[in-house]
């Protein structure tokens, strides 16, 4: 059915210089990316006085024309034709109007799921359960219950909650009761009902901006300052040489280091009478600077967990969904049993979170809020997931991402003032700029030219296309990118 939509509108170039049309897997897109204004254009600049008046709005970058955006071409409101390799902050999974999501609110029942949105925690419809196990739990990376929730942060925060339960359950041991003297200080935010306990983070991380998940984000000050925080423990998330191959030994060294730190802040913090009850990790770090671990890293630190009790929270939020190439990242990392919990949001279209039955709290209202998500949403996951199924795009995002992967290696060598440490799984790529000033420049420039990209850390481009998102794509994306870079020289 899909097959017989699509239409040969891509094209590659092949080593003879012709020019081979391809199968795009989103009828309807563009050849090309096409700027005819200033970026940004007028009408963009109207509207962002406009909405400044209103509300803070020095963030906004470009106003969509939702209506024609198709694929992975974002169209702005002044008409211009974007190849959008950054997908609203890595969360759009099949592409703008994708035939498959257009459909979904066009079966009455489910418009009348999205209209009449239930508190879900509370009064269901019938379709819940069936959908949670059909949709959610199809793709659960080995892990039995899942907690729907309706952003990354929220999804954190709430995990988090169950950390912090779980933790406590083993200590009471066979006592499940609260006390009463627990009843009564918890009201007053003091111990013993409020326990001195924390969660250990990474430096670089970003798991959130609410009050606890900001606890846990190190990324960029101007997302924590003047907000008051938790004295939690943070160690340093490895730091690698690039490229990986030439420096096996000294990354080697900087896991067995990052790793040592770990264990010592457990036990500082448990001797300070603030027991570390969960590690909180990305398994790429992503608004940090893309910044990656290796499997043996991943498997030292989920030992670790295990050794004094901790959960492990592997936070998927912006890699999860198939971007790495596989549907959760950390599947990339052959951990002996799954982590206790992992929380997603972006791509999967719904917040929340998938755990083990340890982490499930034993009573209703604890982990709770009114909507838990959006059943609208889950239909949209459903679809997706369908496409992502009927078209094998798990193994479209490996082609493309080995593409895009070995054509920015390529400007690196062609650009080694420019450019360099090429990273990442999947088409979650990365690549470093020389300076801070050379990323912003190239980000802008890329803009011009008709390509939306995004930046993360202090130096690095990161590329967050859509699963479709195919060879012809990242053709264009690398012939931009190079135009860029040569005009830089
Ligand atoms: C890894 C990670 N966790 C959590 C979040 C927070 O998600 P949200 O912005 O939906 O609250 C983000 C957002 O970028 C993220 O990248």
């Amino acid at each position: 059915m899909l097959a017989r939509r699509l239409q040969y509108i891509g094209h590659n170039t092949l080593k003879n210089g012709n020019i081979r049309s391809v199968a795009s897997l989103v009828p309807g897109e563009p050849k090309e990316p096409n700027v005819k204004t200033e970026v940004p254009g007028p009408e963009t600049k109207r509207l962002s006085e406009e909405l400044n008046k209103i509300t803070q709005s020095g963030s906004v970058q470009l106003f969509g024309d939702y209506d024609k955006s198709i694929g992975n071409y974002f169209i702005d409101v002044d008409g211009n034709i974007f190849l959008d390799t950054f997908t609203q902050i890595s969360s759009v999974p099949i592409g703008y109007n994708h035939p498959e999501m257009l459909k979904v609110f066009t079966d009455q029942s489910k418009l009348k799921a999205l209209v009449n949105r239930p508190a879900l925690g509370v009064f269901p419809g019938d379709y819940w359960p069936g959908k949670l196990k059909s949709v959610l739990l199809s793709v659960s990376p080995n892990l039995p219950n899942v907690m729907t929730m309706m952003c990354g942060s929220c999804s954190n925060e709430n995990a988090y909650k169950a950390l912090f339960i779980t933790y406590r359950k083993h200590q009471r041991g066979e006592n499940i009761d609260f006390t009463e003297e627990e009843k009564a200080s918890c009201m007053v935010n003091k111990a013993p009902g409020a326990p001195h306990l924390s969660l250990l983070s990474f430096h670089g991380a970003f798991h959130g901006r609410t009050m606890a998940t900001l606890a846990t984000t190190h990324s960029k000050a101007i997302h924590k300052l003047d907000v008051p925080s938790l004295d939690w423990p943070i160690a340093h998330f490895p730091q690698y040489k690039y490229p990986l191959e030439e420096n096996t030994r000294d990354n080697k060294a900087e896991d067995a280091k990052c790793l040592a730190e770990v264990e010592d802040l457990i036990v500082q913090y448990e001797r300070k009478g603030v027991p570390v009850a969960g590690i909180v990790v990305e398994p790429i770090q992503s608004e940090g600077g893309d910044n990656e671990a290796s499997p043996e890293f991943f498997q030292g630190l989920q030992n670790i967990a295990k050794k004094y009790g901790a959960g492990l929270l592997i936070d998927e939020v912006q890699t999860g969904a198939g971007a790495t190439g596989k549907m959760w990242c950390h599947e990339h990392f052959g951990l002996e049993t799954p982590p206790d919990i992992v929380t997603f949001s972006k791509k999967m279209l719904i917040g929340g979170f998938y755990h083990s039955l340890d982490e499930r709290p034993q009573q209703p209202y604890r982990i709770f809020n009114t909507w838990l998500g959006d059943p609208g949403k889950i239909f949209l996951l459903e679809a997706f997931i369908k496409v992502l199924r009927e078209q094998n795009l798990l193994e479209q995002v490996n082609k493309t991402g080995e593409r895009l992967k070995s054509g920015i290696f390529q400007l690196e060598k062609e650009f080694p003032a420019l450019l360099n440490s090429t990273r990442g799984r999947g088409s979650f790529l990365a690549v470093n700029a020389s300076t801070h000033q050379l990323r912003d420049d190239i980000l802008e420039r890329l803009k011009k030219k008709g390509i939306i990209s995004g930046g993360c850390g202090d130096h690095s481009i990161r590329l967050r296309p859509s699963l479709t998102f195919q060879e012809h794509h990242a053709d264009i994306f690398l012939d931009r990118f190079r135009q860029v870079l040569k005009e830089t020289k």
